[in-house]
């Protein structure tokens, strides 16, 4: 079996969740949606993690992206997690989660570690408006993700769809661009010798450009905004 990749579009699917069932992707449409895989109920950083989401929940709401979660987990199991992380760190989930005992949607997405199949992977799909496949991310059962960069992939890539450029490093603060955008390669001998007279430029393969100041900064602002206050 295939499984998708960047730049496929989201496959079709119906699937059971906390909240019933779910066409995926057209229950979205129109939005950005992140499906975010874990390797367990009742697991100790699958649990910092899916409070760490529903923290930010109303974040990336602002951004018009919605959140699914998924495991290999049948729905009574993840009702139960759900209510126990309820009544013992106060934290409401608010988001559906993908209820998938037979893993059928975890081998569709590639989720399931060849290692144990009795556990789905961490990865995230960030999935957007059109249902094209934007970024996908894997991250081994040790390390919890990071909701800052999830955040600030989707704010990035609106930016960039808007603007129809790409960002660099740490964007919206590169160490050498700051907030400007990066100019694409040049693939002529011509455009070459054109990039350092219409761009600023290191030389003619690495040259930015500026997106509006205030897009920047309100990116900036937002970003800030969101991220997790260092002593919380
Ligand atoms: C955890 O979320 O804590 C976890 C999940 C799978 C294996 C080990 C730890």
């Amino acid at each position: 079996m295939t499984i998708p990749l960047i730049g496929d579009k989201f496959p079709e699917m119906e699937v059971q969740t906390t909240h019933g069932k779910i066409k995926l992707p057209d229950h979205y449409k129109g939005k950005w949606f992140i499906l975010f895989s874990h390797p367990a109920d009742f697991t100790p950083v699958c649990t910092t993690e899916f409070v760490a989401f529903a923290k930010r929940y109303e974040d990336f709401k602002k951004l018009n992206t919605e959140l699914i979660g998924l495991s290999i987990d049948s729905s009574w199991s993840h009702i139960k997690w759900v209510e126990w992380i309820k009544d013992n760190l106060k934290v409401e989930i608010p988001f559906p989660i993908i209820a998938d005992p037979r893993g059928f949607v975890a081998e569709k997405l590639g989720l399931l570690h060849t290692a144990s199949s009795t556990h789905t992977v961490r990865a995230v799909f960030v999935v957007d408006p059109n249902a094209t496949i934007r970024v996908i991310l894997y991250y081994p059962a040790e390390l919890g993700r990071n909701m800052d960069e999830i955040l600030r992939i989707v704010k990035g890539l609106q930016v960039s769809d808007k603007y129809k450029v790409a960002l660099p490093a740490n964007w919206p603060n590169n160490e050498i661009v700051g907030e400007n955008a990066i100019v694409p390669p040049a693939s002529t001998v011509e455009e070459a010798a054109e990039r350092p007279k219409k761009y600023k430029c290191f030389d003619w393969w690495l040259c930015y450009k500026e997106i509006p100041k205030e897009e920047a900064e309100e990116a900036r602002r937002f970003l800030e905004r969101v991220a997790r206050p260092k002593s919380e």
